[in-house]
């Protein structure tokens, strides 16, 4: 089992291996002493790993509760929020419960802003069961949902008291919803960490399962060590940038590559594009429209499209120009008339660019 020590404004361990949730009662108990605990997850994800938890939590001396929405981005808002507060509230929650996040991001992130607006914040626990919850959104402490306006436009910062990542639970991913997490891995490659690029270029055969694979085959690569091992490098990278700067004023919107574009991406498709294959979308987009605009030296666009293809996501975007500004001027990146991009100088190093607000238009069209 590997163990990544995150010390951001709380201090907690990320713990990652294989069997962890049939053991998450006892990892847990180490960090919050046993009351109430309510298991936050999707529909999906309660029919398959639910049990398990629940069990194992029950072992450990908790009282367990469970709180199941129906799974898909478009549960990711206020209502699902409101739902789990008053679900928690009719229990008699008090300060020193918690709540546990079993599932992907969307679960982390409705649970965790759950936890902390409940009496002004109580703990919670990550039990990330998708590739893109493990590598990006159960590190880090974002929590949030979408509004009508756009993604992640309410939201806290707030971090977990632990992270318990078992990697078993991808081999029941389809691979659809694998890529989405492949996504995430290949962005930390391109803003910081070439060898971590090249590595997923490397594997992207033996380790992540092809459309076309049987369940045997997903069962075998995902059993592979070196997906723990980028699973590793990921957090790490990410923790590192996270301890620099937790809210993201500087150094952390980095991540923050291909989302711009992406956001827009996933919310003109009403959400049936899903995140990391408009991240993906996004990536690709940027990196053209900064070597054509002379705003870097090298096209990174063709390794990155050549990577994107290696693993058979969709690059091509259906959406216009026009229509993806006009999404885009409501991220949460537009400061007044400018907005902050991250470019690529070259596969392993991104920087921040401020663009006016009158310029994005023209940007995204060379990107298309
Ligand atoms: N907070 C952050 O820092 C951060 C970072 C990156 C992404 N995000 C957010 O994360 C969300 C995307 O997360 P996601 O891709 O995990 O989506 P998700 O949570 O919707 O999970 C994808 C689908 O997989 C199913 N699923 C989950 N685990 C499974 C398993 N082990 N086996 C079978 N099915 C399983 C779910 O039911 C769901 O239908 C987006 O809303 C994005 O904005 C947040
Ligand atoms: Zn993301």
């Amino acid at each position: 089992m590997e163990k990544i020590q995150i010390n951001a404004s709380r201090k907690y361990e990320m713990l990652i291996g294989r069997d962890l949730l049939t053991n998450a009662g006892k990892y847990i108990s180490e960090v919050i002493e046993p009351g109430k605990v309510c298991i936050v997850t999707d529909d999906v994800v309660s029919g398959i790993y639910k049990d398990t938890v629940f069990n194992s939590l029950v072992a450990a001396g908790f009282e367990v509760y469970v709180f199941v929405f129906e799974h898909g981005e478009k549960s990711k808002n206020i209502t699902t929020v409101s739902s789990i507060l008053e679900y928690m509230a009719e229990n008699d929650f008090t300060r020193s419960d918690a709540i546990a996040a079993l599932g992907g991001g969307i679960t982390g992130d409705v649970a965790g802003f759950a936890a902390s607006v409940f009496l002004r914040g109580i703990r919670f626990v990550q039990l990330p069961t998708t590739f893109l919850a493990a590598v990006d959104s159960s590190v880090g402490g974002k929590t949030g949902v979408n509004l009508k306006g756009g993604k992640n436009l309410a939201g806290a910062f707030w971090q977990p008291s632990l992270v318990l990542c078992d990697c078993n639970t991808f081999s029941t991913l389809p691979y659809e919803i694998f890529l989405d997490g492949v996504a995430e891995a290949i962005k930390y490659g391109a803003i910081i960490n070439r060898e971590l690029f090249d590595t997923l270029m490397l594997h992207n055969h033996d380790l992540f399962p092809s459309s076309e694979a049987s369940q045997k085959d997903i069962e075998n690569n995902v059993s592979s060590d070196v997906l723990i091992e980028i699973v590793n490098q990921c957090v790490t990278i990410k923790r590192d940038i996270v301890m620099e700067d937790e809210r993201d004023t500087g150094v952390r919107q980095l991540l923050n590559f291909g989302h711009t574009i992406g956001h827009a991406v996933e919310k003109c498709s009403n959400y049936a594009i899903t995140h990391g294959h408009a991240v993906a979308i996004g990536m690709f987009i940027v990196s053209k429209a900064s070597y054509k605009l002379g705003l870097c030296k090298m096209d990174c666009s063709l390794e990155i499209e050549n990577m994107l293809n290696k693993f058979n996501f969709p690059v091509a975007c259906p959406f216009t120009a026009a229509e993806l500004t006009q999404v885009a001027l409501k991220d949460k990146k537009r400061a007044g008339k400018s907005i902050t991009l991250v470019l690529p100088d070259y596969i392993g190093h991104c920087y921040l660019k401020k663009i006016n607000i009158e310029d994005l238009e023209t940007f995204i069209s060379a990107g298309l």
